[in-house]
């Protein structure tokens, strides 16, 4: 966070309880009040004007003219009516100068991201006994260390907007309906060099995302629940949810998805603990790129990332996502493979005691009709008899030792029983629904038949 704007942080940290500086220092304001006390919060956020870089930051954001098809903004990609992730169920976007070229990766919710901190080989992981690891940094696989740095992939990338170098870009921004604004902002002599323009380009970008409130409202039911605000009671399911989240002998989601406020300062959870784990997500057909055999997405060792190569062990580990707005998602993990919240969660339930309904089965033979009983959420729906299940079918085998084994993906064998009942999970999709922040709530989630009252 080293280019973070310090005043800009602030801003935040009144909209929060309290939170972390951007030397890693903190800043307490009010923390959550005791069990029993009445209820108290952060106070209202005091309105607080854009500066001059976030509101051209703001303008960039939405600007298509920066994209060699005139088609695409960041925004197209990361729109602010679903948390600034993707409006569809696409695994991966298409792109480049025609809008035709299939991306790599799913795309993330832009959502609570300004805390990321940079990305580091040896992160000190809060939950007391791993040792550290690498942690932090932007994209699935903490390449870029700001959201500066990170703004440039989009702008250059072949299958985004796909511009070919700065100049392109910085020619395309002094033409583009921001460049008045871009002048006012930072005069015109910024716009004429293209060193200084790209810059101040990327800064502005990393500007609107840290200033712009609607980057990181907290105001999710789960944040009304931690701060004991109205409308922050959780139903009996949600309250459940919430234990199988937490528990380390059944969902332990909490290991990696960090839930609680901080005891030091009080700032509400980012819902992640910014680590890299390999959880042997399947491959992804759907993704153009992996018809080639060869292609295979490591995470923090490459391909897209380049200076991790040489270290084995980092083979297959992605970055950990907030879950926060994860009920509106429509594709989940890294490659986007999977298409529901329960999906998702089902495979954390059942990777190891099924893993037939998630990896490809090579010989045997699939049964005409499966059995009455044979589960049809997996990504696998047909029953095979005989044969033998591709497990971890994305991660060559050398990397298996990679693989975490904390609970709930422990390793254990086929057959035996899974780490939550039916119960369980549905009470955790009730709480993982809780926190979506108001205004996507209205917006975007489906009226599922799950019951999450009683
Ligand atoms: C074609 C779709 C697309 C467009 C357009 C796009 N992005 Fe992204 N964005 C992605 C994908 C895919 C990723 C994940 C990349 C990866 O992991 O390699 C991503 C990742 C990010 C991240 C990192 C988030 C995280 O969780 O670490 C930031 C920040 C970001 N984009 C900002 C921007 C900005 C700013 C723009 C405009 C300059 C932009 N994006 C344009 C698809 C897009
Ligand atoms: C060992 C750490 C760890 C634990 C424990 C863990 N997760 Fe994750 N989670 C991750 C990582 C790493 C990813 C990204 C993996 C990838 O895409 O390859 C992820 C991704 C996800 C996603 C997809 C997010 C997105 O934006 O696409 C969901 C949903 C999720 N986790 C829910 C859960 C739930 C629910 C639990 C508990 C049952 C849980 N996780 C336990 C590390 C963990």
């Amino acid at each position: 966070m080293s280019q973070v704007n310090v005043a800009a942080l602030l801003s935040i940290c009144l909209a929060v309880a309290a939170c972390s500086k951007a030397d890693g220092s903190v800043n307490v304001r009010q923390p959550p009040a005791p069990a029993g006390a009445p209820p108290v919060g952060p106070a209202a956020p005091l309105p607080r004007p854009l500066t001059a870089a976030a509101q051209v930051g703001k303008e960039l954001f939405f600007d298509k003219g920066l994209s060699a098809s005139g088609e695409m903004a960041c925004a197209t990609c990361h729109d602010p009516a679903h948390a600034y992730g993707p409006t569809n169920d696409l695994a991966v976007q298409l792109g480049g100068p025609r809008g035709t070229s299939p991306g790599l990766r799913a795309v993330p919710s832009l959502r609570y991201k300004e805390f990321t901190p940079g990305y580091r080989d040896t992160q000190d992981n809060p939950d007391g006994f791993s040792v550290p690891g690498p942690g932090g940094g932007f994209a699935w696989d903490g390449r870029a260390d700001s959201l500066a740095e990170q703004a440039q992939a989009p702008l250059t990338s072949p299958f985004e907007m796909a511009n070919t170098d700065a100049a392109d870009v910085v020619a395309r921004l002094r033409r583009s309906s921001s460049a008045a604004a871009f002048a006012r902002a930072f005069g015109a002599d910024a716009l004429a060099d293209v060193t200084v323009a790209y810059d101040k380009l990327r800064q502005a970008l990393q500007a609107f995302q840290i200033e712009d409130p609607s980057f990181h409202p907290y105001n999710s039911k789960y944040d009304l629940h931690l701060y004991r605000r109205p409308g922050g009671e959780l139903t009996p399911a949600e309250e459940r949810g919430l234990k199988v989240f937490k528990d380390e002998k059944t969902g332990n989601c909490s290991g990696c998805h960090l839930a609680d406020a901080s005891q030091d300062d009080g700032a509400p959870p980012e819902l992640t603990d910014y680590s890299f784990e390999a959880i042997g997500v399947p491959r992804n057909p759907q993704i153009p790129a992996n018809r080639k055999r060869t292609h295979v997405d490591l995470g923090l060792c490459g391909p897209l990332r380049t200076d991790h190569g040489q270290f084995k062990e980092d083979c297959g580990l992605f970055k950990t996502p907030t879950l926060r707005n994860i009920a509106v998602r429509r594709a989940f993990f890294h490659n986007g493979v999977m298409h529901s919240l329960e999906q998702a969660v089902r495979f954390y339930n059942t990777r190891d005691t099924r893993p037939e309904l998630w990896y490809p089965t090579v010989g045997g033979r699939a049964k005409a009709k499966p059995d009455p009983d044979f589960p049809t959420y997996g990504l696998v729906t047909a029953q095979y008899v005989g044969g033998k299940v591709q497990k971890y079918d994305d991660l060559p085998a050398p990397h298996h030792k990679n693989l975490d084994t904390q609970l709930p993906l422990d390793g254990r064998a086929a057959g035996s029983k899974a780490p939550m009942t039916e119960q369980q999970l549905n009470d955790l999709i009730c709480f993982l629904r809780t926190l979506t922040d108001a205004d996507v709530v209205a917006a975007n989630v489906p009226s599922a038949a799950l019951s999450c009252g009683q």
